[in-house]
């Protein structure tokens, strides 16, 4: 199995008043082509500055991210930023969609920020939400969604991209247990289906036994 992302020794630490306070205290960790793997903790142990960190949406103190061999520290702004668009998609727990663009609108925001043509994407963009059953759904608006479809939509906007890795960070978090069952079951789908790692926070043990893997953060350390 080639691996897609290692962190090795990642340190960072956030000043809250005149209090400095170390999040993450050296992680070392690393996901393989296709892998799905869950991250498990308390909150407040780090989970979410870790995924920012891995998506090179925030910079270590300490230690070093790598796609694919490539250090994401070293590269210039314009090719990290390239590399998020491309490689990297992230759903977050709420407030995934921007609220004025319809269902397809979204979806097909990252590809059209990315230069591509509107002709060149929509087969492609039609066949992903029908896939998450959002065909009936293209011109509605998120907020005639349920949560479910929501975050439906938000994978869908994460697959348009084909990246290698996408990052959640507890996707579940803010649906009943039935709709979060039913994105569990999808996730599980498009990791067979797909080359892509998936890198997911959760609180749920449940939801983290879908995973190839689970890794447990306790502390700002996985251990
Ligand atoms: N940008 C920031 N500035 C200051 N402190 C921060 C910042 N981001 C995170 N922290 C602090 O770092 C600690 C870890 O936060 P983080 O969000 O990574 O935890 P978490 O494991 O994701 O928790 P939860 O499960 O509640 O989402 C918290 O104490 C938080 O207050
Ligand atoms: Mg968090």
């Amino acid at each position: 199995m080639k691996n897609v992302l290692t962190a090795q020794n990642v340190k960072k630490s956030f000043l809250s008043g005149d209090v400095q306070t170390q999040v993450l205290r050296g992680v070392d960790f690393c996901v393989d082509e296709g892998e799905f793997v869950a991250i498990l903790g308390e909150s407040g142990s780090g989970k979410s500055t870790l995924l920012y960190i891995l998506a090179g949406i925030d910079k270590p103190d300490e230690g070093d991210v790598k796609l694919l061999g490539e250090s994401l520290l070293t590269l210039s702004d314009e090719r990290l930023a390239a590399m998020r668009r491309r490689d990297f998609s992230f759903v977050y727990q709420f407030d995934n969609l921007v609220p004025n663009l319809t269902v397809y609108e979204n979806v097909s925001l990252p590809l059209l920020l990315d230069g591509k043509k509107e002709g060149e994407i929509k087969d492609k963009l039609l066949e992903i939400l029908e896939y998450l059953g959002l065909g009936e759904r293209l011109s509605s608006y998120p907020r005639q969604l349920s949560g479910g479809e929501q975050q439906r939509c938000a994978i869908a906007r994460a697959l348009a991209t084909s990246p290698k890795v996408i990052f959640l960070d507890e996707p579940t978090g803010s649906l009943d247990k039935e709709r979060g069952r039913q994105v569990m079951e999808l996730l599980i789908d498009i990791n067979k289906r797909t080359n892509v790692a998936l890198i997911m926070v959760t609180h749920s043990e449940a939801h983290a036994a879908y995973a190839d893997r689970i890794v447990r953060m306790e502390d700002g350390k996985i251990i």
